[in-house]
Protein backbone atom coordinates (compact mmCIF):
# COMPACT_ATOMS: atom_id res chain seq x y z
CA UNK A 1 0.00 0.00 0.00
CA UNK A 2 1.29 3.50 -0.53
CA UNK A 3 0.57 6.14 1.68
CA UNK A 4 -0.70 9.12 0.43
CA UNK A 5 0.40 12.59 0.54
CA UNK A 6 -1.18 15.67 1.18
CA UNK A 7 1.46 18.99 0.53
CA UNK A 8 0.43 22.25 0.88
CA UNK A 9 2.59 24.44 -1.83
CA UNK A 10 1.98 28.19 -0.30
CA UNK A 11 4.11 29.89 -3.37
CA UNK A 12 5.01 33.10 -2.39
CA UNK A 13 2.11 33.83 -0.06
CA UNK A 14 1.69 33.42 3.97
CA UNK A 15 3.34 35.48 6.63
CA UNK A 16 4.40 34.47 10.16
CA UNK A 17 0.86 34.23 11.78
CA UNK A 18 -0.66 32.73 9.16
CA UNK A 19 1.84 30.03 9.16
CA UNK A 20 0.86 29.70 13.01
CA UNK A 21 -2.68 29.22 11.66
CA UNK A 22 -1.85 26.89 9.63
CA UNK A 23 -0.13 24.77 10.90
CA UNK A 24 -1.90 24.53 14.35
CA UNK A 25 -4.74 23.36 11.90
CA UNK A 26 -2.07 20.79 10.22
CA UNK A 27 -1.06 19.57 13.37
CA UNK A 28 -4.67 18.47 14.21
CA UNK A 29 -4.93 16.48 10.93
CA UNK A 30 -1.63 14.82 11.48
CA UNK A 31 -2.92 11.06 11.56
CA UNK A 32 -0.74 7.75 10.82
CA UNK A 33 -2.20 7.32 7.52
CA UNK A 34 -1.36 10.02 5.79
CA UNK A 35 1.62 12.49 5.23
CA UNK A 36 1.16 16.32 5.65
CA UNK A 37 3.72 18.38 3.82
CA UNK A 38 4.08 21.87 4.02
CA UNK A 39 6.26 24.35 1.39
CA UNK A 40 6.47 27.15 2.79
CA UNK A 41 8.23 30.26 1.81
CA UNK A 42 12.26 30.16 2.65
CA UNK A 43 12.35 31.88 5.81
CA UNK A 44 9.36 30.03 7.22
CA UNK A 45 11.05 26.59 7.14
CA UNK A 46 12.49 26.12 10.39
CA UNK A 47 9.30 27.62 11.56
CA UNK A 48 6.71 24.70 10.29
CA UNK A 49 9.81 22.25 11.00
CA UNK A 50 9.84 23.21 14.77
CA UNK A 51 6.19 23.05 15.03
CA UNK A 52 6.30 19.17 14.33
CA UNK A 53 5.07 19.48 10.69
CA UNK A 54 6.56 17.85 8.14
CA UNK A 55 8.26 20.50 5.64
CA UNK A 56 10.29 21.31 2.56
CA UNK A 57 11.59 23.70 0.05
CA UNK A 58 9.88 25.22 -2.86
CA UNK A 59 13.18 24.65 -5.02
CA UNK A 60 17.08 24.26 -4.19
CA UNK A 61 19.96 25.56 -5.84
CA UNK A 62 21.50 22.94 -8.50
CA UNK A 63 24.75 23.55 -6.59
CA UNK A 64 26.18 22.27 -2.92
CA UNK A 65 27.14 25.35 -1.71
CA UNK A 66 29.03 29.01 -2.72
CA UNK A 67 29.40 32.03 -4.64
CA UNK A 68 25.29 32.28 -5.59
CA UNK A 69 23.62 34.99 -3.86
CA UNK A 70 20.23 34.45 -3.52
CA UNK A 71 20.41 30.82 -4.06
CA UNK A 72 19.46 27.97 -0.97
CA UNK A 73 21.64 24.78 -0.62
CA UNK A 74 19.73 21.40 -0.02
CA UNK A 75 22.02 21.10 2.58
CA UNK A 76 20.95 24.09 4.38
CA UNK A 77 17.03 23.07 4.17
CA UNK A 78 17.93 19.24 5.65
CA UNK A 79 19.57 21.60 8.28
CA UNK A 80 16.84 23.59 9.49
CA UNK A 81 14.06 20.50 9.41
CA UNK A 82 13.06 19.87 5.61
CA UNK A 83 12.41 16.64 4.24
CA UNK A 84 10.95 17.38 1.01
CA UNK A 85 11.74 19.58 -1.39
CA UNK A 86 9.73 20.34 -4.87
CA UNK A 87 11.74 20.32 -8.14
CA UNK A 88 10.69 21.76 -11.64
CA UNK A 89 7.57 22.93 -10.58
CA UNK A 90 5.63 24.61 -13.29
CA UNK A 91 6.18 28.20 -12.51
CA UNK A 92 9.87 27.26 -11.99
CA UNK A 93 10.09 26.13 -15.72
CA UNK A 94 8.00 28.68 -17.04
CA UNK A 95 8.97 31.72 -14.54
CA UNK A 96 12.58 31.17 -14.17
CA UNK A 97 13.29 28.53 -17.14
CA UNK A 98 14.54 25.71 -15.64
CA UNK A 99 15.19 23.03 -18.00
CA UNK A 100 14.97 19.64 -17.53
CA UNK A 101 18.98 19.30 -17.69
CA UNK A 102 19.11 21.91 -14.55
CA UNK A 103 16.20 20.28 -13.13
CA UNK A 104 18.38 16.92 -12.80
CA UNK A 105 21.13 18.43 -11.51
CA UNK A 106 18.42 19.84 -8.77
CA UNK A 107 16.92 16.17 -7.69
CA UNK A 108 20.30 14.67 -7.62
CA UNK A 109 21.49 17.38 -5.55
CA UNK A 110 17.83 17.08 -3.05
CA UNK A 111 19.25 13.52 -2.66
CA UNK A 112 22.55 14.20 -1.84
CA UNK A 113 21.40 16.39 0.95
CA UNK A 114 19.22 13.49 2.24
CA UNK A 115 15.80 15.37 1.10
CA UNK A 116 13.10 13.61 -0.78
CA UNK A 117 12.51 14.91 -4.39
CA UNK A 118 8.85 15.99 -5.50
CA UNK A 119 9.61 16.24 -9.15
CA UNK A 120 6.62 17.92 -10.70
CA UNK A 121 5.53 17.22 -14.39
CA UNK A 122 3.16 18.42 -16.69
CA UNK A 123 1.78 19.44 -19.74
CA UNK A 124 0.27 22.88 -21.25
CA UNK A 125 -2.87 23.31 -22.68
CA UNK A 126 -1.30 23.58 -25.75
CA UNK A 127 0.15 20.54 -25.81
CA UNK A 128 -2.55 18.68 -24.28
CA UNK A 129 -5.18 19.41 -27.24
CA UNK A 130 -2.24 18.41 -30.02
CA UNK A 131 -1.76 15.04 -28.16
CA UNK A 132 1.34 15.79 -26.67
CA UNK A 133 0.59 15.48 -23.03
CA UNK A 134 2.50 11.63 -22.81
CA UNK A 135 5.79 12.44 -24.62
CA UNK A 136 5.99 16.06 -22.21
CA UNK A 137 5.89 14.05 -19.62
CA UNK A 138 7.82 11.08 -20.71
CA UNK A 139 10.40 13.74 -21.53
CA UNK A 140 10.62 15.23 -17.75
CA UNK A 141 10.21 11.63 -16.46
CA UNK A 142 13.24 10.32 -18.73
CA UNK A 143 15.42 12.95 -18.42
CA UNK A 144 16.07 12.22 -14.43
CA UNK A 145 16.01 7.86 -15.42
CA UNK A 146 18.39 8.53 -18.32
CA UNK A 147 20.69 10.87 -16.27
CA UNK A 148 20.54 8.76 -12.87
CA UNK A 149 18.64 5.69 -13.10
CA UNK A 150 15.52 4.09 -12.49
CA UNK A 151 16.72 3.40 -9.04
CA UNK A 152 16.77 7.10 -8.11
CA UNK A 153 12.67 7.30 -8.16
CA UNK A 154 12.46 4.39 -5.17
CA UNK A 155 13.26 7.76 -2.61
CA UNK A 156 11.00 10.04 -4.73
CA UNK A 157 7.49 11.22 -5.20
CA UNK A 158 5.83 12.64 -8.48
CA UNK A 159 3.22 15.15 -8.79
CA UNK A 160 1.46 15.39 -12.02
CA UNK A 161 0.12 19.28 -12.49
CA UNK A 162 -1.27 20.03 -15.69
CA UNK A 163 -0.13 23.33 -16.32
CA UNK A 164 -3.73 24.74 -17.65
CA UNK A 165 -5.17 22.85 -14.07
CA UNK A 166 -2.78 25.30 -12.21
CA UNK A 167 -4.55 28.33 -9.65
CA UNK A 168 -7.15 28.29 -13.12
CA UNK A 169 -9.93 26.01 -10.81
CA UNK A 170 -10.00 23.86 -14.12
CA UNK A 171 -9.00 20.61 -12.61
CA UNK A 172 -8.13 17.56 -14.27
CA UNK A 173 -11.42 15.11 -14.42
CA UNK A 174 -10.52 12.58 -11.86
CA UNK A 175 -10.40 10.36 -15.38
CA UNK A 176 -7.74 12.61 -17.16
CA UNK A 177 -5.71 12.72 -14.12
CA UNK A 178 -6.01 8.46 -13.33
CA UNK A 179 -4.63 8.38 -17.27
CA UNK A 180 -1.54 10.45 -16.68
CA UNK A 181 -0.80 8.83 -13.55
CA UNK A 182 -1.09 5.10 -14.83
CA UNK A 183 1.08 6.50 -17.70
CA UNK A 184 3.73 7.63 -15.62
CA UNK A 185 3.64 4.57 -13.25
CA UNK A 186 3.51 2.05 -16.48
CA UNK A 187 6.88 4.27 -18.13
CA UNK A 188 8.66 3.87 -14.70
CA UNK A 189 7.31 -0.11 -14.27
CA UNK A 190 9.37 -0.54 -18.04
CA UNK A 191 12.31 0.39 -15.64
CA UNK A 192 11.32 -1.23 -12.20
CA UNK A 193 7.73 -3.03 -11.48
CA UNK A 194 8.60 -2.62 -7.72
CA UNK A 195 9.90 0.84 -7.70
CA UNK A 196 7.21 1.75 -9.82
CA UNK A 197 4.11 0.07 -7.62
CA UNK A 198 5.71 1.58 -4.68
CA UNK A 199 5.89 5.78 -5.68
CA UNK A 200 3.51 8.25 -4.67
CA UNK A 201 1.80 10.19 -7.70
CA UNK A 202 0.21 13.05 -6.48
CA UNK A 203 -2.65 15.24 -8.32
CA UNK A 204 -1.56 19.19 -8.77
CA UNK A 205 -4.00 21.75 -10.18
CA UNK A 206 -7.00 23.33 -8.48
CA UNK A 207 -7.34 20.69 -5.92
CA UNK A 208 -10.52 21.66 -3.53
CA UNK A 209 -12.29 20.17 -0.81
CA UNK A 210 -14.93 19.68 -3.46
CA UNK A 211 -12.93 17.65 -5.77
CA UNK A 212 -10.26 15.84 -3.78
CA UNK A 213 -12.61 12.77 -3.05
CA UNK A 214 -13.09 11.84 -6.36
CA UNK A 215 -9.70 12.42 -7.07
CA UNK A 216 -7.97 10.59 -4.21
CA UNK A 217 -10.22 7.88 -5.10
CA UNK A 218 -8.55 7.52 -8.30
CA UNK A 219 -6.33 4.13 -7.89
CA UNK A 220 -3.20 5.39 -9.36
CA UNK A 221 -3.58 9.23 -7.30
CA UNK A 222 -1.78 8.94 -3.92
CA UNK A 223 -2.93 12.51 -2.59
CA UNK A 224 -2.70 15.72 -4.28
CA UNK A 225 -0.19 19.00 -4.21
CA UNK A 226 -2.40 21.82 -2.94
CA UNK A 227 -1.82 25.53 -4.08
CA UNK A 228 -4.57 27.96 -3.60
CA UNK A 229 -6.71 25.86 -0.95
CA UNK A 230 -3.71 24.70 1.15
CA UNK A 231 -3.51 29.02 2.62
CA UNK A 232 -7.49 28.22 3.96
CA UNK A 233 -7.28 25.70 7.20
CA UNK A 234 -10.30 24.71 7.14
CA UNK A 235 -10.25 23.64 3.05
CA UNK A 236 -7.08 22.57 3.61
CA UNK A 237 -7.64 20.04 6.17
CA UNK A 238 -10.87 18.89 4.45
CA UNK A 239 -8.36 17.67 1.56
CA UNK A 240 -6.24 15.98 4.21
CA UNK A 241 -9.32 13.85 5.48
CA UNK A 242 -10.07 13.03 2.11
CA UNK A 243 -6.87 11.75 1.41
CA UNK A 244 -7.19 9.77 5.18
CA UNK A 245 -10.54 8.24 3.86
CA UNK A 246 -8.69 7.22 0.02
CA UNK A 247 -5.82 5.62 2.21
P1 LIG B 1 -3.37 25.31 -7.26
O1 LIG B 1 -1.77 25.15 -7.33
O2 LIG B 1 -3.87 24.27 -6.29
O3 LIG B 1 -3.59 26.72 -6.74
O4 LIG B 1 -3.89 25.11 -8.63
C1 LIG B 1 -1.17 23.90 -7.35
C2 LIG B 1 0.32 24.04 -7.47
O5 LIG B 1 0.80 24.95 -8.15
O6 LIG B 1 1.08 23.23 -6.90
Amino acid sequence: MRKPIVAGNWKMNGSLELANTLTNSVKQSQNDDVDIIIFPPFPLIAHVANQGVLTGGQTLSEHESGAFTGEVSGQLLKDVGANYVLVGHSERRTIFSESNTVLVQKFAQAQTSGLTPVLCVGETEAERESNQTESVIAEQVNAVIDQLGVAVLANSVIAYEPVWAIGTGKTATPEQAQAVHLFIRNLIAEHDVTIAQGLRILYGGSVNDKNSDVLFAQPDVDGGLVGGASLKADAFSAICQSAQRNA
